[in-house]
């Protein structure tokens, strides 16, 4: 496990963390079942990982990533960061919902959102919230009253740092000049890079930017000529290549990739001790 570390505001955590929503399979797709599920969560924190990605609507069926994350890490470690995300949905069927039943944006929503965390992951502060906008039919909400919002909350002592998601940078720069900003999170991989100047204002500023889909999400494979190539330089695997670029890309990358697998969490585990060469990213370009 890579010793690096890399800071969500004054929390410092290993490069190479890891997102809980695969093992709920929401919206959709397969999930690991409760057993696979509870042992992957405890060998990815054996393993170094003290920063995993969560929120309280990442359920279905009964099967909840915050439930899982409690029955399998709590009481949690101290140096454990959790991530929570808050947004237009509160509750894993909310999503089946029409856009405009979606209030979690609302301050009354965000209000139900944190303390739908705090309860399912069995804490009083959540460390890191990151407010999610974008979709759902809230495509054009202002991410001004919702920020406003979680500031109140966290004067009131139910958050440590604020985070963003699914942003653009003028969105960014309006964030930071509303709450202390620790990180973003939005869709980055090496096939898929419309953020690169986004993660290079992140850089500038000393925020955290966290690539949701580092692997592709299990839906586009970052598959490429030249990762195969790199990985087979290096006898790594195409997945390792794709989460260690992102980790050369820039200093301020965390990463979290899912999975409901103990073999696949080792390989993205290892993948923090893979360091490419400057041939090889000139090769993957
Ligand atoms: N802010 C947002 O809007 C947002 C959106 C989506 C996700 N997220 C967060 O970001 C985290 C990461 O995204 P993600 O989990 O959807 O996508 P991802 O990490 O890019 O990919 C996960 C998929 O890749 C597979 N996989 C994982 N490791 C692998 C390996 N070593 N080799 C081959 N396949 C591998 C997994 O299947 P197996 O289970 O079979 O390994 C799973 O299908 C999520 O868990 C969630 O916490 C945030």
């Amino acid at each position: 496990m890579t010793c690096e570390t890399g800071n969500l505001g004054d929390l410092g955590v290993a490069r190479v963390g890891y997102g809980a929503m695969k093992l709920t399979g929401w919206p959709r797709g397969d999930r690991p079942d409760r057993d696979t599920a509870l042992a992957v969560l405890r060998r990815a924190v054996e393993l170094g990982v003290n920063h995993i990605d969560t929120s309280n609507y990442y359920a279905r069926d009964g099967v909840s990533a915050n439930e899982l994350i409690r029955s399998a890490l709590h009481p949690y470690a101290d140096d454990l960061v959790l991530v929570t995300k808050v947004g237009a949905l509160v509750e894993g069927p909310d999503i089946m919902l029409p856009p405009e039943q979606h209030t979690g944006l609302s301050p009354d929503g965000l209000r139900r959102g944190i303390e739908a965390n705090l309860t399912s992951l069995g804490i009083d502060r959540v460390d890191v919230v990151n407010l999610r906008m974008g979709d759902r039919g809230h495509g054009d909400a202002s991410i001004a009253e919702p920020l406003e919002t979680l500031m109140k909350l966290r004067e009131e002592g139910l958050i440590r740092h604020i985070g963003v998601s699914n942003i653009g940078l003028p969105e960014f720069e309006l964030a930071r000049s509303i709450a202390p900003i620790v990180c973003v999170q939005n869709q980055y991989n090496v096939a898929r890079r419309d953020d690169d100047p986004l993660i290079d204002a992140c850089t500038a500023a000393g925020v955290a930017y966290v690539p949701f889909f580092p692997i592709g999400g299990g839906f586009q494979p970052v598959t490429a000529e030249h990762l195969t190539t790199v990985a087979e330089r290096h006898g790594a695997t195409v997945a390792q290549v794709a989460l260690a670029w992102l980790l050369a890309r820039s200093p301020n990358i965390l990463l979290i990739p899912g999975t409901g697998s103990l073999a696949h969490l080792e390989e993205n585990i290892a993948a923090g001790d893979l360091t490419l060469t400057p041939e090889d990213l000139a090769l993957i370009g």
